[in-house]
């Protein structure tokens, strides 16, 4: 809980510093509110009775959510209107700062003018058309993609978690392709604690989290065979035992908690793969593209896939997932393998493209770098001493706080005032993943409200 004087003291504090912010009104957080997707702490629905600081407008609206959508979301109490670069205001005019880019998705931060170019132009010239048919930015986007990564071919798709599912799918064809003479070819899947990869069934299989799989069991046959995230020798074991098509790993965990790699795992696992015929999947649906200072993580290891899953910020907003794959896994994929309604559309495609050139350049992503390097001093400096921080981890401008308690309710603090940030891990990891181009200032603000609410709690 907030203790108002100690508010009052931050506001005094950060008005004074952040004079080009609007003044901040530090409330007492009051209600006791899950704040995300990861919703171990509180997972009930809120109902817009429990939020002492909800406008009627905004408490309608919440109202109306509840009578009609499928409770699968623990929301916060926030109705989000309008945004513009790093900044969301909601239905009552209050300003936030976004340190969530929409769980890492608008890179390009709210209403990008190049890409509200690009997505107009497209809609007002084509915006859907059957796979049947070829489109042009589909294949611009497919040619910019191999152009810029180990990979020889794409599959598009709509989401991370479709992404996913081709990969698998890819995977299990492949080995098919690989054995032909056997009854018997691979069709297991190894991946790690603490790993995401989707809620679709076989994305889910994959997925260590009990909480999201239990209630949907029996999931895919031959997911779900996990190992602790670094654990070479035990993958090298399983691969020997068991019938293995695919590894799949995200060389950052984001979900599980923003934990990274180290060289020696994903070379590990390179290496066990190709001895086994095993196929090596990096799963970067949201560390990619940017996120870590690299176009894609796995480059800052040197260590290549054979299949990557992309998704979340490359259509800068708009629902797209990739599976990029080399000519091998490729080869075994034949007409009618796999598809999708509305997968590589025209408008999406051409609004990825824009985002794509934007972020691939050497100093988009040496910002991406720096930001992110200077966002952990900043965090450093500012809780240093604090005895709640265990410790502040992450690559580029994907960071982790990790606290020894719940962070559910410094979240909901920092909302109240003004800066959106997301729980992760086990709800003990705060999870920053701004816009890729939010400012040195606006890092400043996020990193002192923060700070301040932590030092409040
Ligand atoms: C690493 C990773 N893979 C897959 C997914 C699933 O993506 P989507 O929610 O677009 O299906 C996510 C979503 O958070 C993710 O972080």
């Amino acid at each position: 809980m907030v203790h108002l004087q100690s508010l009052n003291t931050i506001q005094s504090s950060l008005s004074i510093q952040s004079k080009r912010y609007k003044k901040l009104s530090f409330k007492p957080h009051t209600a006791k509110i899950s704040s995300c997707l990861v919703s171990d702490v509180n997972p009930k629905p809120i109902t817009a009775t429990n939020s002492a600081s909800v406008s009627l407008a905004s408490k309608e609206l919440m109202e109306a959510e509840n009578n009609v959508m499928v409770g699968t979301y623990a929301r916060a109490p926030v109705v989000l209107e309008r945004g513009i670069g790093c900044k969301l205001y909601d239905v009552d005019g209050k300003e936030y700062l976004d340190m969530n880019a929409g769980i890492a998705v608008n890179a390009l931060g709210h209403c990008d003018p190049g890409w509200v170019k690009a997505v107009v132009d497209q809609a007002s010239t084509l915006t859907h058309v059957s796979n049947v048919y070829y489109s042009v930015p589909q294949v611009k986007l497919a040619q910019r993609l191999i152009e810029c990564s180990f990979a020889d071919r794409v599959f598009f798709s709509n989401s991370g978690t479709e992404a996913n599912e081709a990969a698998i799918k890819f995977s299990r064809k492949y080995q098919r392709y690989a054995h032909p003479n056997s009854t018997n070819p691979p069709t297991e899947f190894i991946s790690f604690f603490k790993g995401f990869h989707g809620r679709t069934a076989g994305s889910l299989a994959l997925t260590s989290k009990q909480q999201y799989r239990a209630p949907f069991e029996p999931l895919m046959q031959g997911g779900g065979i996990f190992v602790e995230y670094g654990n070479v020798a035990e993958v090298a074991k399983l691969v020997k035992e068991r019938s293995i098509a695919a590894v799949f790993v995200e060389p950052l965990q984001g979900e599980g908690g923003i934990h990274s790699a180290t060289k020696e795992f994903l070379l590990g696992l390179r290496s066990v793969c190709d001895e086994a015929g095993a196929l090596l999947v990096f799963d970067e649906v949201q560390c990619g593209l940017g996120r870590t200072g690299h176009l894609w993580t796995h480059e800052a290891y040197g260590v290549y896939p054979d299949i990557m899953t992309l998704a979340k910020p490359l259509a800068g907003g708009l629902p797209i997932g990739v599976a990029l794959t080399t000519e091998k896994v490729s080869s075994a994929i034949n007409p009618g393998d796999h598809g999708s309604t509305f997968a590589g559309s025209p408008m999406v495609c051409n609004a990825a493209l824009t985002v794509l050139n934007k972020i691939n350049t050497p100093t988009f992503l040496s910002d991406v770098a720096k930001k992110g390097n200077y966002l952990k001093e900043l965090l450093a400096n500012k809780m240093k001493g604090n005895a709640h921080v265990k410790e502040i981890r992450g690559r580029g401008l994907i960071v982790g706080i990790e606290l020894d308690m719940p962070v559910a309710g410094l979240v909901d603090a920092c909302r109240e005032n003004g800066v959106l940030v997301l729980p992760a891990g086990e709800g003990d990891v705060v999870r920053l993943v701004p816009p890729l181009v939010i400012s040195m200032e606006e890092l400043e603000f996020g990193a002192e409200v923060i700070s301040k609410c932590l030092e409040a709690l």
